[in-house]
Parts: structure tokens; C-alpha cells; sequence
């Protein structure tokens, strides 16, 4: 017999999905019923109740007041690192740049130090940690790089622990081989897009755990030509290209992307109306990370441009220990007052739009429709908009996960 898992009932508004015409599908005075960890109905609570009693259910949550909402996916982090670089915020807010830091020696290089010194336990723990944290905010589904290891050794022990932290953990989490983000010290670039080509992208592949493989490129660090050949190599050993693209400087990592057809292209400052054109055309989701200009000064990149060509933006959160946050809800408050999008807008890139970024909308991932996953969230306010509206606080006070609590009142239990 099959198990009504949870019904959350009474809810002023509860946010479905995607409407046909790309705009956000709410319901009021709504409710959600789970049946063997998905979605069995969604939609007004009279209705729901009428085929699935609360009080048949193992799980009631009575949400007068608040909103259900699909779980957040984040699909850009780079959730698993060591140390701490604390003293880096301090120099960038007098002003030194991010890419000084790195050229140094400091930045990505100091957290590739740190992660090589870890022991197996500490990096699975620290992302354990990270991820309770993301939990705890609303994430259900993540994406984690590697890229803090820059030799086979460490970039594989970093796959061991996304697997294994991923293996005992209620968040979904897809792991990017990211051998090619910050050329190792002393090392001749093209030396080491040799060792990421021949040896690491194999090694990868082989390993088994990494479904993408991204690449840094960006003045000083990985060329358009040679980050065309990591992901090149990356897509012969089946690993699907995704691209840090256009942070700092416009390159041609855009076009690179479209003309690759990797799954999305990240960060985008600095991309133009045919960099968004050449992505819509070659249907590369763009990814835009608010936290990254918020932390690092910059101006903020501009959804409207790709929204205009026809590529709406999907969100993520780049949590690194240089945009040091683990909420897409803040990510979704900076989309509105940091970029002007609408909070309907913002929160379908953090939930179905971010699930096709990483090549998750095929299952529903991000909606809460009948036969999708039951990840979902209670949030505090009367709708969607008071996610973004009330900002700096966790609105999120309940999180399921195929039906079943996983975190409560800012808590991972
Ligand atoms: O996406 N841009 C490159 N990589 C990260 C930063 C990683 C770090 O600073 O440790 C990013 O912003
Ligand atoms: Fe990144």
C-alpha cells in the first residue's frame, strides 16, 4: 500500500511551477499531498484534503500564512574547500583586485594549499557542513566543482569526497571536474592545460563521479583556445562542457560555449546582446551569480538582455571563500534589488530554470507538480514575493526532501 508521506495544507500561496507562458504558476490557499516521496496533488486545499486527509498523513503542516515553494538548486558552487581566507575580504574591501590576489599566489591558489593539506574526513566534513548549510537555506538539489586540487592526486580525492559527503546526505548533489580553474604555481600554462587534457580529464572520466566539466576562462588564467581544449577533451570522455564565462573581460567564452553546446555559461558580467543571442541560438543557459558581484564590488550582470534574446537567466550562488554564502534566498533578494528582476522572475531561476542548467528539468526538478519529487520548502510570508521583500533573514522555516523534513527553523535534523 502506499504511504502518504506528508500533506502541507492551508498555505496562502503555494508557487507550482513554470505557467505555460514562462511566467510563475501560484495557487492560493493552496496545499501539496506526497505520496511514496513525490508529489501525488498540488494545488487548493479543499481539494487536496478532500482525496488525501491530513490526519491519514505521517507528516501535517498546517502553513496559514506562509508559502510552499519547490527547494532551491544552486548549480554553481564550489562548495568543497578548506582554510579560511577571511583576511583576503579585508584587502579586497580597500580595494585590491580579485585577480591581483590570485596572480600573488593568493585566492584559488591559497584554497588549493589548504584542500592539499585536508585529510580525506576534513573535506567531507567541511562539505557536509556546506551542505547542511544550503539545506538548512532551501537547497534540495546542488551542483559541486572540484577545482581546488589543480593535480590527478587532489582533484580525484576531491570527487571521493563529493561522492561520499553526497552518498549520506539528503541534498542532491551534481559534481563538475573542474581541473582547469587557476594554473598551478610555477607551472607554464599550456604545460598544465596539457596535464588537465591528457591526464586529469581521464582520470576524471574514469572515476566516474563528475557529470560536467567546467573551465576558468579569463584573462590571466585559461584562453578561449584553451579552455576550447579542456572542454573538448572534457566532452570526448563524456563529461558535458559548462564555462565560467565573460567574469572580468569579454573574451569570446560566451560564443565558446554556444559554439560547444555546453549545458550553461556562468557568471556573464561582461557578455553583450549577441553574447546572449549566441547563447539562446545554441540553447546554453545562462547562469548569473549576484553574490559574486556583490562580494567582489562589481556592477551586476543584466538578465534583461537574455531574457530579450529568449535565454531567461537561471541563478546560482557560487558559494567559494570568495563570495561566502550558502542562500539562494539572498541570491534571489540581490537578483530583485541588486539586477530588477521580478521576484517571480528571480525565484524561477533559482528553482526550474537553475534544474535545466544542470540538465535536471528532464524529472521535474524545481516544480511541485503531481509525479515530481517532493522537495519543498515552508517559507515565512504570505507569497513568493516576501522571499526577496524580506531579505537578510532565513525564510525558509521547513525543508522536504522526497517527502520527509530534512531541515527545520534553520536547522539541517
Ligand atoms: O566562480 N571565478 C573563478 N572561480 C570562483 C572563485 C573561486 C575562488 O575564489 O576560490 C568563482 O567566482
Ligand atoms: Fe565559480
Amino acid at each position: 500500500m502506499s504511504d502518504l508521506d506528508a500533506v502541507v495544507y492551508g498555505a496562502s500561496e503555494v508557487v507550482v511551477g513554470p505557467d505555460d507562458a514562462g511566467g510563475l504558476n501560484t495557487c492560493e490557499d493552496g496545499a501539496v499531498a506526497v505520496v511514496d516521496g513525490t508529489v501525488a496533488a498540488a494545488g487548493e486545499t479543499d481539494d487536496v484534503l478532500a482525496e488525501y486527509p491530513a490526519e491519514n498523513a505521517e507528516t501535517a503542516i498546517e502553513a496559514g500564512g506562509k508559502t510552499v515553494l519547490p527547494g532551491f538548486v544552486d548549480p554553481h558552487t564550489h562548495a568543497l574547500f578548506a582554510g579560511d581566507r577571511s583576511d583576503e575580504f579585508a584587502a579586497k574591501l580597500r580595494g585590491k583586485p580579485y585577480q591581483e590576489i590570485l596572480a600573488e599566489g593568493g585566492g584559488i591558489l591559497r584554497t588549493v594549499e589548504a584542500v592539499r593539506a585536508a585529510s580525506d574526513e576534513e573535506l567531507v566534513a567541511n562539505l557536509t557542513d556546506q551542505l547542511d548549510a544550503m539545506l538548512a537555506h532551501g537547497t534540495t538539489t546542488a551542483e559541486v566543482k572540484t577545482g581546488y586540487g589543480l593535480d590527478t592526486e587532489t582533484e580525484l580525492r576531491m570527487l571521493d569526497a563529493v561522492e561520499a559527503a553526497a552518498a549520506d546526505h539528503p541534498v542532491d548533489v551534481v559534481a563538475t571536474f573542474l581541473g582547469a580553474h587557476a594554473v598551478p604555481d610555477g607551472t607554464d600554462t599550456d604545460d598544465y592545460v596539457d596535464e588537465v587534457v591528457d591526464e586529469q580529464i581521464p582520470a576524471a572520466a574514469e572515476h566516474g563521479a563528475a557529470e560536467f566539466c567546467d573551465v576558468f576562462c579569463e584573462e590571466g588564467v585559461f584562453t578561449v583556445e584553451q579552455s576550447r581544449r579542456v572542454l573538448e577533451a572534457g566532452r570526448e570522455h563524456g563529461l558535458t562542457p559548462k564555462i565560467h564565462a565573460e567574469e572580468f573581460t569579454r573574451l569570446g567564452s560566451a560564443q565558446l560555449a554556444a559554439d560547444l553546446g555546453a549545458a550553461s555559461a556562468d557568471h556573464l558580467l561582461h557578455a553583450n546582446r549577441e553574447d546572449a543571442e549566441a547563447l539562446a541560438d545554441a540553447d546554453v543557459r545562462p547562469v548569473l551569480l549576484p553574490g559574486t558581484a556583490f562580494a567582489l564590488g562589481e556592477d551586476y550582470a543584466d538578465p534583461e538582455q537574455f531574457e530579450a534574446a529568449g535565454a531567461p537567466v537561471a541563478l546560482a550562488t557560487d558559494l567559494n571563500p570568495n563570495c561566502y554564502s550558502q542562500s539562494m534566498g539572498f541570491v534571489v533578494a540581490l537578483a530583485c534589488n541588486g539586477m530588477r528582476m521580478a521576484p517571480a522572475d528571480a525565484l524561477l531561476g533559482a528553482t526550474t530554470r537553475a534544474a535545466r542548467a544542470i540538465d535536471r528539468d528532464g524529472d521535474g526538478t524545481g516544480t511541485l507538480r503531481e509525479g515530481t519529487a517532493a522537495d519543498l520548502l515552508v517559507a515565512d510570508g504570505p507569497s513568493h514575493v516576501h522571499v526577496p521583500y524580506n531579505f537578510g533573514v532565513n525564510s525558509v522555516e521547513t525543508v522536504l526532501k522526497d517527502g520527509s523534513v530534512v531541515a527545520s527553523g534553520g536547522e539541517r535534523v
